[in-house]
């Protein structure tokens, strides 16, 4: 492909001291400070081989996976690895009692058995520029929010414009530290990936939940896809004639494995992170909002394991519902105790004690910055209680699963409601829930929703006040005597909603009547009650504080870098491509306690237990791990390595990231971070926060000797 520079605004700002571990560094900046310390902490590699835009690099064979995940380019026919959890929901598609790829595995022997995956894109960075004073063109001091947002988006709009114009790919302008500096992101997405391979359950989710967000850990968390493109090496929509695309570069495979305290680095999209806060939104979070939401997940989560326990079918139907809900739960759970351990709240309001007194020396400071964590105070104060209003409707609300199928009816209604209906939009969204009333009927149990929704009505009625709730759960104990059980099964019975058939009927001939139907459903109704709610009762006052928050919290970004001018600050996470670096080795969760860097074979044996689900193994699998042959992915000692712990800083996002070595090869996949460790997306402790990786020869093993799909190893480079 032709190498392209369109920069005009590049511009390296960084200079300053770092803090090993903690960071999500832009690529493009990284020569500096960062590659400096980078080269200090081992790395072979420079600056220039991990982002370039003269010559392939390792950006090349980066890509956001779907819209949550990472994954990397292993050969030069793009094969892809990501994390079995990143490609579970695909997994999960392509599954049935009959062809269960979630129990058994799947493995594709050639090109033609690789499966498609309608909707399913990856997204690669072609390039990234700083374009700050494009994007504040026009932008005063004495704006408001709002319009300063406005003209931003002006600009960005035309930034874009002509970005795609000149270049050929899509292109976005995304803000960072708190909309103090803009990028523009030239982007390609890829339309065509299919389904290579996925390990059996007890090998990609081994230890399951109940091992979820900790270490010692023994996950074969991966998952193997491939991009196909048009014949011209273009994106394209699927087609049985697309071809594999041919990447710039692939990332070759270390068979060395890893030694505590050696470097790596790690390459991915995280998602979001909200280091720069201050103590009220770390109190709110931690202290009032997180309990509540992981209450209300853990009563589904009961209910859920409940019904999985004896029936195969719910298992199966429920298991990419149960995973999500529970990642959450438990990384709530850890997040709170986290900040709790850190006294996180305290430091933050010692540092904002400092900037006040660093506020109040200086004249022009005082003009500029005085007021500004009084104002927080006081602006968290108003927000608190709509930020909790909002969780209890996400999570309490839409949590029954009814309730929020039937809400993707509301575009229907309201597109019917129009003076002038548009026959094409009517026709799309007619469709659009024909799929969606299928794959939602597919893993849909009414007897769980019954019981959840009870749970969470009943919750959410005994924790919110009359002011704070939608309006029809104020109708509930208005009419006496009725038990909530006895509301649901009411609900439940009355509604069509439940009837696959019947919602079918709805959407074929849909007319007048059809409407009726559905605006005087019961389900409907509740929709439309928290659609209200949420509009008046929460968006309408948020409308005016999140804009305050937004631009506070602007101003004290710009503070806090103008205030520690010698340190390197990094921006929040936003989804964009980032490196974290650091290095691999143990840590002490609690007094006397230390846990090693890697785990073995061994502990998936001694885990290994009949009764518990998670920790199931079958005769396939044993006799495999039992053979102990393991030929070039066995560690010097001979053992098979599982998985390793490491100082790098990630987050949700960075799963399915490759892990890399001093000279930038693969040792890993990244797809976890401890437990003691998860307020690193709020506050980061290089004692605590690890991440975990599956070890990349525990991935080839059980591709080549599990699986004996001997082929795709061929079509990697493999370092001895
Ligand atoms: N905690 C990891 C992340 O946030 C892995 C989640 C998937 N695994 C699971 N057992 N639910 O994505
Ligand atoms: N498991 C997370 C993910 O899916 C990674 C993390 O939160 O550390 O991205």
């Amino acid at each position: 492909m032709k190498r392209f520079i369109f920069g005009l605004f590049v511009i390296a700002f960084f200079t300053k001291s770092l803090f090993a571990g903690e960071g999500m560094w832009i690529p493009m900046l990284l020569n500096g400070a960062n590659e400096r310390e980078m080269r200090e902490m081992g790395m072979k590699i420079t600056a220039d081989d991990i982002y370039s835009l003269n010559h392939s690099s390792m950006k090349d064979a980066v890509v956001l996976f779907s819209r949550g995940c990472t994954a990397e380019i292993v050969s030069d026919q793009a094969l892809l690895f990501t994390n079995h959890h990143c490609g579970f929901s695909e997994i999960q598609k392509h599954s049935s009692l009959e062809n269960d790829y979630i129990t058994n595995g799947f493995w594709a022997t050639n090109n033609k058995e690789e499966l498609p995956n309608p909707g399913l894109t990856v997204t690669m960075l072609m390039q990234m520029e700083d374009v700050t004073d494009f994007a504040l063109m026009g932008v005063t001091k004495e704006m408001t929010e709002v319009q300063r947002k406005e003209k931003i988006a002006v600009n960005s709009k035309a930034i874009c414009e002509k970005a795609k114009e000149r270049s050929g790919f899509d292109a976005e302008v995304r803000p960072f530290f708190q909309d103090n500096k803009f990028y523009l992101l030239y982007k390609q997405v890829f339309k065509d990936i299919r389904l290579v391979g996925a390990p059996p359950s007890m090998i990609g989710k081994f230890g399951g939940d109940t091992d979820n967000w900790m270490w010692p850990r023994h996950t074969g968390d991966f998952s193997v896809f491939r991009i196909y493109v048009g014949k011209d090496n273009k994106p394209a929509d699927y087609s049985a004639d697309n071809v594999p695309f041919k990447p710039n570069y692939h990332f070759p495979i270390s068979l060395k494995g890893v030694e505590e305290n050696d470097f790596t680095f790690v390459f991915g999209y995280p998602a979001r992170t909200s280091e720069y806060l201050p103590s009220y939104a770390i109190a709110l979070t931690t202290e009032k909002s997180n309990p509540h939401r992981v209450d209300l997940r853990g009563m589904r989560l009961d209910i859920f394991n409940k019904y999985s326990a004896t029936d195969q079918k719910v298992k199966i139907q429920y298991a990419s519902k149960d995973a999500g809900v529970s990642n959450g739960w438990k990384k709530m759970i850890g997040e709170s105790k986290g900040i709790k351990r850190l006294n996180g709240v305290e430091k933050k309001q010692m540092q904002e004690d400092d900037f006040i007194r660093w506020t109040n020396a200086d004249e022009s400071r005082k003009a500029k910055y005085g007021g500004l964590i009084h104002a927080f105070e006081t602006t968290y104060t108003k927000y608190e209680p709509l930020k909790i209003a909002g969780d209890f409707m996400s999570e309490a609300g839409y949590g029954i699963e009814i309730v929020s199928f039937v809400s993707k009816f509301q575009a229907l209604i309201d597109e019917s409601a129009k003076a002038n209906v548009d026959a094409t939009k009517m026709d799309k969204l007619l469709k659009g829930l024909q799929s969606q009333t299928k794959s939602f009927f597919k893993d849909y149990h009414q007897p769980i929703d019954r019981e959840v929704a009870t749970a969470l009505i009943s919750y959410y009625i005994a924790n919110q006040s009359v002011d704070f709730r939608p309006s029809f759960l104020n109708t509930i104990n208005a009419q006496s005597k009725q038990t909530i059980s006895d509301y649901v099964n009411k609900l439940f019975d009355k509604t069509l909603f439940v009837d696959e058939a019947a919602v079918n009927a709805l959407l074929i001939d849909f007319n007048m009547k059809k409407i009726r139907k559905i605006t005087q459903d019961p389900v409907y109704q509740i929709v439309m009650s928290l659609k209200d709610f949420n509009e008046i009762q929460i968006q309408k006052p948020l409308k005016t504080i999140g804009t305050s928050l937004d631009s506070l919290q602007r101003i004290y970004m710009q503070a806090q870098m103008e205030m520690q001018s010698e340190k390197q600050f990094y921006p929040d996470a936003n989804s964009s491509l980032r490196i974290a670096y650091g290095k691999v080795g143990g840590f002490s969760p609690a007094d006397a306690v230390y846990y090693n860097y890697f785990t073995t074979l061994d502990g998936i044996i001694e885990k290994e237990n009949p009764e518990v689900f998670d920790y199931v193994l079958d005769e396939k699998i044993k006799s495999i791990y039992y053979t102990k042959d393991f030929g070039p992915y066995a560690d010097k000692d001979g053992k098979m390595r599982i998985a390793f712990a490491a100082s790098n800083h990630t987050t949700g996002g960075n799963s399915g990231s490759p892990v890399l070595n001093a000279e930038g090869q693969l040792v890993g996949i990244n797809f976890d971070r401890c437990w003691e460790g998860t307020m690193s997306d709020l506050m980061y402790d290089p004692a605590m926060c690890r991440n975990i990786s599956v070890d990349v020869r525990y991935v080839l093993f059980v591709i080549d000797n599990y699986a004996g799909a001997h082929h795709l190893i061929e079509e990697m480079t493999l370092i001895k």
